[in-house]
């Protein structure tokens, strides 16, 4: 495989992210890591520009692995990145059923782009980034949650918002 795209919201980029950015890096040439800029979606907790820069931080060690983010549909994104695959972590048979329409979606627009799905690593199966968000607000965000970089934005972050 050559060129993949691994998108998502990554409102933070946590270490269940980060584990299956670094095993699908090994499954492609190259890899972008896309953040969904979703305008009606609203600001997010940490912006889109964040989000992009604190991914840039996590995987600096992974040579084939580039960050962007992108908006309208993960299809003409694909497209216009002539990407062979999109890489998606899947923790449970309910991320599964939320995640197959949209791939047997986007292989119908995107003529037979596949979708290839990787199982979260147990030990990231319940974390989400919407979880640590809600820690975070109780200062209790757990060991192997976030990459540490990340979590030091979190603390900056909430510290800002007050
Ligand atoms: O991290 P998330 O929020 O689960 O990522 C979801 C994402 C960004 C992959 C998905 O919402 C997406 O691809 N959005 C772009 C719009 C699109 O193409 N929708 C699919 C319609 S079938």
């Amino acid at each position: 495989m050559k060129q993949g795209i691994f998108p998502g919201s990554f409102d933070p980029v946590t270490c269940g992210h980060l584990d299956l950015i670094e095993r699908a890096a090994k499954l492609t040439e190259h890899l972008t890591v896309a953040v969904l800029y979703n305008a009606a979606k609203g600001g997010g907790f940490f912006t889109v520009e964040e989000r992009v820069a604190m991914l840039e931080e996590v995987t600096s060690h992974l040579p084939n692995v580039n960050v962007e983010c992108f908006s309208g549909l993960l299809v003409d994104y694909a497209q216009i990145k002539q990407a062979d695959v999109i890489i998606r972590g899947v923790r449970s048979a309910k991320d599964l059923e939320n995640e197959m329409p949209m791939a047997q979606i986007n292989k119908q627009l995107g003529k037979g782009l596949d979708t290839i799905f990787l199982i979260t690593a147990p030990q990231y199966a319940a974390i989400s980034s919407s979880a640590v968000r809600e820690l975070a607000l109780f200062n209790r965000i757990g060991e192997q949650m976030v990459p540490n970089f990340v979590e030091i934005q979190i603390q900056n972050k909430i510290k800002i918002k007050g």
